[in-house]
């Protein structure tokens, strides 16, 4: 499980994010909302851990290891993963290369690419020239061959076309788990529970992607601070009906 403890961060010598608790539990999605520059990026990217984001007090530990001040290359190893807001352009790397780094041993890209009709792309340069629906669509295919165990998203639906949205929302739904239920264990002819076991957290401004992930927990960054833990959808209601400080203030 993700467990952060009254994390600060600093970028630039400003405090970015402060008091931030955050208990992520095996097969736990939560959703994060808050307005333009509150800082839900800069979790995300200190929970995958780029060192422009300085930690200057609390504890991030994953699967019982503190890995507050440990390098982005042992997180991923040990099974962070994330989608980016904006990743940047690679010339000179294949998408089909990059899917081929990410992958867990056995993986077929060119499956996978199908899987989010991504196969065309695949002997392009990273991102180069994608439009925002498709380097969200690399994106995915990037995490589908990582398989990680705690998948940040980071607004996953911004720039995506209609068309698109649901095979983003499939996607993502699957990644997570989401789509798996119950299955029968033919060999003891009993129904066996799958556990699910993969976390994630999701940035979206829209909320689109509640239509196809169930996610267990709503929060809301407001100005560097975790203001509350709800249920999801109630959380986007009242802020699309009041505004995101009106919501702070009511749900504190
Ligand atoms: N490179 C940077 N230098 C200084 N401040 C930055 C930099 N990048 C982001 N910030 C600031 O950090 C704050 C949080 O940004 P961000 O995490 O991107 O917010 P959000 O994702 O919620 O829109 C903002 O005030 C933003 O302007
Ligand atoms: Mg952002």
């Amino acid at each position: 499980m993700l467990q952060i403890e009254d994390l600060r961060v600093e970028l630039a010598d400003k405090v970015i994010l402060q008091h931030i608790d955050l208990e992520i539990k095996p097969g736990e999605t939560h959703v994060l909302f808050g307005p333009n520059g509150s800082g839900k990026t800069s979790l995300l990217m200190t929970i995958m851990g780029y060192p422009q984001y300085k930690v200057a007090g609390g504890r991030i530990v994953f699967k019982g290891k503190d890995i507050t001040h440990a390098p982005i290359n042992e997180r991923a190893k040990l099974g962070i993963g994330m989608s980016y807001q904006r990743p940047p352009t690679i010339n000179g790397l294949k998408t089909r290369q990059m899917v081929k780094i990410c992958a867990r041993e056995g993986i077929d890209e060119e499956a996978l690419a199908e899987r989010v009709n991504f196969k065309e792309f695949l002997d392009r340069d990273v991102n180069a020239g994608f439009s925002g629906g498709e380097i969200k669509r690399s994106e995915l295919l990037q995490l589908m061959s990582q398989q990680p165990d705690l998948m940040l998203f980071d607004e996953p639906e911004s720039g995506v076309d209609m068309e698109n949205i649901h095979l983003v929302g499939k996607t993502i739904a699957s990644l997570l788990q989401k789509d798996m239920s119950f299955v029968r264990n033919d060999k003891s002819k009993m129904q066996k529970k799958m556990e699910r076991t993969k976390m994630g957290l999701i940035i979206t401004h829209t909320g689109y992607i509640l239509d196809y992930v169930a996610a267990d927990k709503g929060q809301v960054l407001y100005n560097g601070v975790l203001s509350c833990v709800s249920n999801p959808a109630e959380i986007l209601t009242c802020i699309s009906q009041s505004g995101y400080e009106e919501c702070v203030r009511c749900l504190a």
